[in-house]
């Protein structure tokens, strides 16, 4: 795969130190309370399992996945759930655990669908978020890195459903996209 890269942005150690200091931090802030993460899939998954195991609590998971209509890299704001969650959160502490915020137009979907069914409080975990391209005024409560706009894979993050496995962050030669 190494080929295709043009460059890292975030290293697979950048990411492992941070999500230790973001676990440390959810540890902190959610001592005592019943939390849940819930995973937005597919993008959020090596994030969320990561960010489990340096969380000293005994959380729970779930999992969501949702799709936005429209092109690949273009998210247009309607939002389909193709995966629900498989428990209540009704009264629980929930974390939402994403990939990355660009436009954030899933994301205050997503947020306003979990709002109405009862949970005690919901924030968002965001391993990425990309501030330039934003529509939708999100705030979110933890975040790992800022990036430029670019389209960004690896960790999660994917081009065609493929560098998901990837253990960093980077950026593809423009030959791999126009392909
Ligand atoms: P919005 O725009 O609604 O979209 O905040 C968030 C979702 O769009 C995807 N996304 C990306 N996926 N590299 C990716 O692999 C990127 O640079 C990128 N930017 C947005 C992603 O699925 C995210 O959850
Ligand atoms: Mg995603």
């Amino acid at each position: 795969m190494e080929q295709n890269i043009k460059q890292v942005l975030i290293t697979e150690e950048e990411l492992q130190n941070k999500i230790k200091e973001l676990g440390e931090q959810i540890t902190e802030d959610y001592k005592g309370k019943d939390l849940i993460l819930i995973c937005v899939l597919k993008g959020a998954v090596m994030f969320m399992a990561d960010l489990a195991k340096n969380i000293d609590l005994p959380l729970t998971m779930d999992f969501m996945a949702v799709s936005s209509y429209g092109s690949s890299t273009e998210s247009s704001g309607v939002v389909k759930i193709i995966k629900d969650l498989d428990t209540s959160i009704e009264g629980k502490e929930v974390l939402i655990v994403e990939d990355i915020i660009d436009t954030g137009l899933t994301l205050s979907y997503l947020l306003e669908n979990l709002k109405s069914r009862g949970p005690k409080s919901v924030k968002i975990c965001t391993l990425l978020d990309k501030p330039e391209r934003r529509k939708a005024d999100i705030k979110y409560d933890y975040k790992g890195f800022t990036v430029p706009d670019e389209f960004v894979v690896g960790y999660g993050l994917d081009f065609d459903e493929k560098y998901r496995n990837l253990p960093y962050i980077c950026v593809l030669k423009e030959e791999v996209y126009s392909k």
